[in-house]
């Protein structure tokens, strides 16, 4: 069908763009269309065209799923040549994909954060180790790259008892490195222009890739070298999955490598940019970091290496709504895809037929007019109890929605509480560059350029 008379019969707006602006902060620039033509419109580049939907009406509608379900977009597409027919990119209807989450859930279920508690606090201590050289020496510090350190850290010793060390590094890890090329090259190819010559893109991209499944089989190996079950980490329940005579419940090798990869990538990179757009927010909120303060003060008073339970996040009510605040101005997985599992008249007038893909435009979603009157504004008080029952809960999609919701939900609010109460207690943070937000994009968000100074703090403070 073409584009305008298309246009014209189902009412949605079709906006063109240039493939230059789509590289470099396309779901920026897809928020301000929204902002333009509405909350349905179709972005066309070149012959390709992405409906997005960013209204909480038609996101509720996206939601049921009996007629939506996750779709794969051409961008998740792309990430299936590194992650293949892992957890987040396989499609629904994959015998792995069932199989999977059947073998991993036990290890997300609430209490199983217990176990991972240990090795989170572990990780929070090296980051505490590390500014406190920045008090001691007076250097400022990037932050996403810190909280990256951190996440990375984290995925690896909890759910593969692999150490990444990252804290005894200056640069990023080599892992960090070529998983943002490979998610920048997934994002770009989409744009990619007709008689352009892109096989060096290709060739790098290959390089990273196979660099990337390098370390996966190094995880997996000291694994098996150590002799050790894993018991219930990730990767033990995955390749118990294979021994316990399951049969076919077991998971194939080559499924377990494509899991390690997603979940190293998916457990850190988003977590690492709520961190950051947290701590961006708190610097800029005296009123609401006293708060966070007063939460973790009255919780470990002065005591000058807090010895955080498993118990206590539950008692850091306060810290959690300023993450799920940042979470809704930057929800770090920008947009998700939901696919019509029949023909469906989409709010009653856009027609789509059986197989067409929607996006949900997750920042502007949040911006909706159900945030009230001031929708740019942090304020942590949207998420307290009765604030969120008031709300559709459809109103907030960080995390995505229905069966294929992330499935790393309470790891991720877990491990960013913890530390985010943990930093405020033993920190102030100085805004040495008077920093002004500017958010980078390589398929997730993280505010870019964002430094801070440090000084050491006494609950007094
Ligand atoms: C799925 C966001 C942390 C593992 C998703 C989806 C979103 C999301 C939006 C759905 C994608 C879609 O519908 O296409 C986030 C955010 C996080 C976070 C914002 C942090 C603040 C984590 C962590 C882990 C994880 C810590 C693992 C430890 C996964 C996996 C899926 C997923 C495996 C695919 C689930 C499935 O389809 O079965 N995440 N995530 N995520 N996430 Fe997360």
């Amino acid at each position: 069908l073409h584009t305008a008379e298309r246009a014209a019969a189902d009412g949605i707006p079709v906006a063109d763009v240039t493939a230059a602006g789509l590289t470099a902060t396309p779901l920026q620039q897809a928020m301000d269309l929204a902002r333009v033509h509405g909350p349905a419109f179709r972005r066309r580049l070149g012959d390709r065209e992405t409906l997005f939907v960013s209204s909480l009406d038609l996101v509720t509608e996206l939601a049921d799923e009996n007629r939506f379900a996750k779709g794969v977009s051409v961008v998740l597409e792309n990430v299936r040549e590194f992650a293949g027919d892992g957890l987040f990119t396989a499609y629904n209807d994959e015998p792995n994909w069932a199989k999977a989450h059947e073998v991993l859930m036990p290890a997300f279920a609430l209490g199983s954060m217990r176990t991972y508690h240990p090795a989170m606090l572990k990780v929070a201590r090296r980051v505490m180790a590390s500014w406190d050289r920045r008090v001691a020496d007076g250097s400022t510090l990037d932050v996403a790259e810190d909280m990256t350190r951190m996440t990375l850290d984290t995925i690896g010793l909890a759910g593969f008892g692999f150490d990444f060390g990252s804290f005894a590094r200056d640069t990023p890890h080599p892992f960090v490195e070529s998983m943002v090329r490979c998610l920048q090259w997934s994002g770009a190819k989409f744009a990619r222009e007709a008689g352009v010559d892109y096989s060096a893109e290709d060739a790098a991209f290959r390089a990273d890739a196979d660099y990337l499944a390098s370390v996966v089989d190094e995880v997996i190996a000291a694994r098996t070298a150590s002799g050790e079950s894993g018991d219930d980490d990730l990767l033990g329940l995955m390749l118990g999955s294979r021994e316990r005579g399951d049969g076919e419940q077991g998971l194939d090798l080559a499924n377990i490598r494509n899991q390690v990869i997603t979940f190293l990538i998916a457990g850190h990179e988003t977590t690492s940019g709520a961190l950051s757009f947290a701590l961006y927010y708190l610097l800029k909120d005296p009123a609401a970091l006293r708060l966070v303060q007063r939460e973790a003060d009255e919780l470990w008073g002065d005591a000058p290496e807090p010895d955080p339970s498993f118990e206590d996040i539950a008692r850091l009510p306060y810290t959690r709504q300023v993450l799920n605040e940042a979470l809704r101005l930057w929800p770090t997985a920008a947009a998700f895809t939901r696919q019509a599992q029949e023909d469906i008249l989409l709010g009653g007038r856009h027609p789509l037929k059986k197989g067409d893909l929607v996006t949900v435009l997750t920042p502007m979603l949040h911006r909706d007019p159900a945030w009230g009157d001031n929708p740019e504004l942090f304020d942590p008080s949207r998420f307290t109890p009765q604030a969120e029952a008031a709300r559709s809960p459809h109103a907030y999609k960080p995390f995505g929605t229905g069966e294929r919701a992330c499935i790393g939900r309470q790891f991720a609010l877990h491990e960013a509480t913890m530390l985010l109460a943990l930093l405020v207690h033993r920190y102030r943070l100085i805004d040495h560059t008077d920093y002004r937000l500017r958010v980078k994009e390589t398929l997730t968000l993280k505010p870019e350029g964002f430094t801070l100074a440090l000084a050491a703090r006494t609950p007094a403070d």
